[in-house]
């Protein structure tokens, strides 16, 4: 059997994929990033993964390792297999790729999170049958990966698509990127949680729900919360989730122009949040966009879920 392994490297999971050629899950599994413990943890976390893979299935069980993508967030040296920075990981410089190949004896490539998802998405998931199609995903950040014209759009360093950091207010706030009024200070999972978390500290009274389902801790709002606040009707969670949707919706229209897409696939923690967020998403495409290239988009949910990034970093390796 020829194994084909994808890593989620995620700041609080991490997820293990081992593909065979025919690009079935042969075998799966989570644990844990430990981020707070250090690199060497990590990367332990990471080997762990890969390890279990192969242990387990019995005697007749000898796969070869043909290759592992990672997919991860944050700045990479895609070439030379370093992730330069990532702050989820709390990583600086870190030689992931050249560790894993040696330890592995097989070629290791990292991807953008959100570009090893478009091409998992595009290939087994809501993207099939299209070669243009764009995936978002609304996590901690807001990443994204274009296919166009049939292929993954990689740019010169690997890093196309970074949809989060592409102005929505030249007013705005500064983000740690350099710009200012980034997409993903926005509505982001990190953003919508910042916002609330405002609304709570600030003791205002229309904040009085979300704040009682974060136990009265303005630190413990999180996405999620505001969510199950929204789920309650609560007007400032509505509220809160109406304006990130729309903020999302102005960056998608902007996307959708540049590229002509015929799906936008919407991925991450968002699919956590639900209709809130995307109905007023939808509307801001529908109202803003140029009608003829807006009217036939489809908008859909990822179908691959949490799975998408695993899958995609194997699914590219298998085709490097
Ligand atoms: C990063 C992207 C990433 C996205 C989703 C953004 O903050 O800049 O590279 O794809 O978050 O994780
Ligand atoms: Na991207
Ligand atoms: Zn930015």
């Amino acid at each position: 059997l020829d194994a084909f392994i994808g890593i989620d490297l995620g700041g609080t999971k991490i997820s293990a994929v081992l593909l065979d050629r025919g690009g079935h899950i042969v075998r799966r599994n989570e644990r844990p990033t430990y981020a707070e413990r250090g690199v060497d943890a990590v990367i332990r976390q990471i080997t762990d993964g890969i390890d279990s893979l192969f242990s387990g299935n019995g005697p007749s069980f000898h796969p070869s390792i043909m290759g592992i993508g990672v997919a991860t967030a944050g700045v990479l040296d895609s070439a030379n297999g370093i992730v330069k920075f990532a702050a989820n990981l709390r990583w600086k410089e870190v030689a992931l790729g050249p560790f894993l190949s040696a330890r592995y004896r097989c070629p290791v490539r990292l991807y953008n999170d959100a570009n090893a998802a478009a091409f998992g998405e595009w290939q087994m998931g809501a993207g099939i049958g299209t070669d243009n199609c764009l995936y978002v995903t609304v996590s901690t950040g807001i990443g994204c990966g274009i296919i166009s014209g049939g292929r993954l759009i990689t740019g010169v360093e690997d890093s196309a698509g970074e949809l989060g950091h592409i102005s929505i207010d030249s007013n705005g706030p500064r983000c740690s990127c350099g710009n200012y009024g980034c997409l993903e200070r926005y509505c982001s999972g990190t953003a919508i949680a910042r916002i609330a978390s405002e609304q709570v500290r600030l003791m205002k009274v229309d904040a009085a729900l979300i704040s009682k389902l974060a136990g009265n801790d303005p630190e413990a709002v999180t996405a999620l919360t505001v969510a199950k606040a929204a789920e309650l009707q609560d007007p400032l969670a509505l509220r809160l989730l109406r304006e990130a949707g729309t903020a999302l919706g102005i960056g998608i229209v902007s996307v959708i122009h540049l590229l002509n897409p015929e799906v936008v696939i919407i991925g991450g923690g968002a699919a956590n949040i639900g209709e809130p967020l995307l109905e007023p998403m939808r509307a801001v495409v529908r109202e803003r966009g140029i009608s003829s290239m807006t009217a036939n988009v489809k908008m859909v949910w990822s179908a691959l879920g949490k799975d998408a990034g695993m899958i995609g970093a194997a699914a590219l390796i298998m085709g490097e």
